[in-house]
């Protein structure tokens, strides 16, 4: 049984006045989550990751589908889901009577747990709270009252952890040591739902991810899987000029930093000799292999409507490939611009 199962889900908002339109915010979103998974929901501002995860959790009613966590329907049997998630909200939302203790006191008597004092002993101690444990809520700072969240949807030990930019606003010690307690839940069986823009922590976390994009997902596989169909290199380099017309669509710029997805020796050769041949100068060139933030820009960029890169629309998607046997990623990138 799948930890938690998206089925067909869709979301339409209301138009909020005359002159819009309503809005689909999730699109007939479809996958599994397996149990004891780190998986990782990727996708720009506005692409539905909020929202899907508000259905999931049962703060959000789906238009249409239906979400089953460990086989409980979220919607008829929403205690018992609600019992097996514990989840991280991206807004910062806290009760400013209490403090860190009694806030976790509260939350663990919402769930019918008396004597929880050893565990959130070890909540705040793992989180980095201990000192802050008689603190109100409201004299927290913004990266203490995340770390707060993280407790609160843990106070009950659930099975299925979900954590909605967990690391946003957060210093870089916490992040580490946020990780490291989430991955040790995870090794113990937790099964980890993560959404980020920090595309390096997901790299580095997640076994396997899905992008959204306009509420529909447009790529699902294996991480490792992703970035072996991304261009398999990367050469970037300063210049202080625009860049030649012929290059220029290719290329994601920011700045003087010119990157240029590569497949082969000679597609580098054939960008360095458009520069020079346009009476410019690279400086600082550097060949390095394509990350996750490559593959994903590059799935953005090609993906349209509808298309789903690395799985079939129903099937199982570990390690599955596009059905044209290509490179599903370049696939995609094929119907429009590389960034
Ligand atoms: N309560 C609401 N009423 C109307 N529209 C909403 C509501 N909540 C979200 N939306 C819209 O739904 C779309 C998806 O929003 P959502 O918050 O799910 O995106 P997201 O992927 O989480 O983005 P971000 O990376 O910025 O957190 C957006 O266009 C947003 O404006
Ligand atoms: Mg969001």
């Amino acid at each position: 049984m799948p930890a938690i199962s998206f089925q067909s889900v869709s979301k339409i908002y209301p138009a909020t006045s005359a002159q819009s339109a309503p809005l689909r915010a999730l699109d007939g979103v479809s996958f599994d989550i397996q149990e004891g998974e780190f998986f990782g929901l990727l996708g720009p501002n506005g692409a539905g990751k909020t929202t899907l995860i508000s259905v999931l959790a049962g703060l959000t009613r789906a238009s249409s589908g239906r979400v089953l966590v460990q086989g409980c329907d979220v919607q008829a049997d929403y205690a018992q889901a609600r019992r097996k998630l514990g989840v991280v909200p991206q807004e910062l939302v806290f009760d400013p009577f209490f403090n860190v203790r009694e806030a976790l006191r509260f939350q663990s008597g919402y769930f019918g747990i008396r004597h929880n004092d050893a565990w959130i002993d070890e909540l705040l101690s793992s989180l980095g709270l201990a000192d802050k444990a008689n603190a109100n809520m409201r004299q927290l700072s913004g990266g203490m009252k995340r770390r707060v969240l993280v407790a609160l949807a843990l106070v009950h030990k659930p099975p299925v952890i979900v954590l909605d930019e967990p690391t946003a606003g957060v210093d870089v010690e916490l992040r580490q040591t946020l990780w490291q307690f989430i991955a040790k839940l995870n090794k113990q069986g937790s099964t980890v739902l993560l959404t980020t823009h920090y595309l390096e922590e997901a790299e580095a976390l997640c076994g396997r991810l899905a992008m959204l994009k306009k509420g529909q997902v447009v790529a699902l596989d294996r991480t490792s899987e992703l970035l072996k169909k991304a261009a398999s290199t990367v050469l970037r380099f300063k210049i202080d000029s625009e860049l030649p017309a012929s290059i220029r669509d290719k290329a994601r710029v920011t700045g003087r930093i010119v990157q240029l997805p590569a497949n082969s020796a000679a597609d580098i050769e054939l960008y360095l000799a458009a520069v020079r041949e346009a009476g410019l100068v690279a400086q600082d060139i550097e060949i390095r292999k394509a990350d996750l933030e490559d593959v994903f820009l590059e799935v953005m960029a090609g993906a349209q409507g509808g298309e789903r890169v690395g799985m079939s629309a129903d099937g199982p998607p570990l390690g599955a490939r596009d059905p044209s046997g290509g490179s599903a990623v370049r696939a995609a990138t094929s119907v429009g611009a590389i960034p």
